[in-house]
């Protein structure tokens, strides 16, 4: 029996990765935040057999999930054929809530692409690059691949990131992260948990026929070559203009989708005008984005980190349902288990 057992953080992108081309390949380069301490934990125990998986969620028996992760193990075989001679017992858990509406898929396919390279490493005898797990993980969900790099991960191939490519993600350089960018934290505001009412899958789809997806990317690209002078350069004033037209492009793009839908809701419509106005009023940098539904995240300094939680408290969590914010600092998040 071998096994094998990681840690893979969420993120919450900078730069919008919306719309694919090919074999889930970006259509435009994007950069996430690495959400250190929200991750998913996953173990992976496998003995001889013929190549089945069976996944247990938080220790229960999950058949939902298992044809998401038996495709992804018949996706590696080409490479790694020993799979076929095993069967897999996969145990994953996440450190936030299960409800609570944030993105699983990425730290999912994250810790899952991790686990797999270290068993072919075990097996084979022959270790796999990390872009080459990155890849894997692109596979299972386009986003994962950046959750593997901190505290920025970059996907997508753009000329003023080198080595960026677009089958796998890269870490931003650190001596390229001005100090003001080095110590972030976000809250994230659980507006509503379980199922959205369009998947991202679907979403990226209606990019193909989208009128403004070509402008989209276009934009995205410019925003991807500003942003990387405003993280050497330490300018908060025009990261956070950046970041937030980013967000509401997104949720714009779906509103222009056809059939067009909306993810946001009043509650965070309501976030987003507090936050501004408490912007306004305290001169904080505090920076809203979103991913795509309804929760809002609250990037910032982690120096005002007691100021934010007491808008939070004081202002925002009414709005939040069941009262659940997240919080989570901007960090490396991958961690082996089985040492
Ligand atoms: O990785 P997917 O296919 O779930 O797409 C996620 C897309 C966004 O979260 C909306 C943006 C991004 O770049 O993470």
């Amino acid at each position: 029996m071998y096994v094998s057992a990681f840690r893979c953080p969420s993120n919450i992108a900078l730069v919008k990765y919306w719309g694919k081309k090919g074999l889930q390949l970006p259509a435009n380069a994007s950069i996430s935040f690495t959400l250190r301490d929200l991750y998913t934990e996953t173990s992976i125990e496998s003995t001889s057999g013929s190549g089945m998986a069976e996944v247990y969620v938080e220790g229960q028996r999950n058949q939902a999930f298992d044809a998401k992760v038996q495709a992804f193990f018949d996706r590696q075989q080409a490479t790694m054929p020993w799979i076929r001679g095993f069967n897999f017992r996969v145990d994953t858990r996440n450190n936030f809530p299960h409800s609570s509406g944030i993105a699983s898929s990425a730290s999912g396919m994250g810790a899952l692409a991790l686990c797999t390279a270290d068993l072919h490493r075990q097996i084979s005898g022959e270790t796999i690059p990390m872009e080459s797990v990155s890849s894997m993980a692109r596979l299972g969900s386009g986003s994962a691949c950046r959750s593997l790099f901190g505290p920025l991960g970059v996907w997508g191939e753009h000329p003023d990131y080198p080595g960026s490519s677009d089958t796998y993600a890269v870490a931003y350089p650190e001596a390229k992260l001005h100090t003001e960018f080095r110590n972030w934290e976000d809250a994230v505001l659980i507006v509503e948990s379980g199922r959205k009412a369009v998947s991202s899958s679907a979403g990226h789809k209606l990019l193909d026929a989208h009128p403004y997806a070509a402008a989209r990317y276009a934009t995205a690209n410019e925003n991807m070559h500003r942003l990387r002078k405003i993280l050497s350069a330490g300018d908060i004033h025009a990261f956070t203009a950046l970041v937030e037209s980013e967000a509401l492009q997104l949720h714009a793009m779906m509103m222009c989708s056809m059939p067009y839908y909306l993810l946001m809701k009043p509650a965070s419509l309501e976030i987003i005008n507090r936050v501004w106005l408490f912007r306004e009023q305290s001169g904080l940098p505090l920076v809203i984005t979103l991913d795509a539904g309804a929760n809002v995240h609250v990037l910032y300094p982690a120096q005002y980190r007691s100021q934010v939680h007491d808008l939070i408290n004081n202002s925002l969590v009414s709005f939040c349902e069941n009262g659940v914010y997240l919080c989570s600092s901007i960090g490396e998040g991958v961690l082996q288990l089985n040492q």
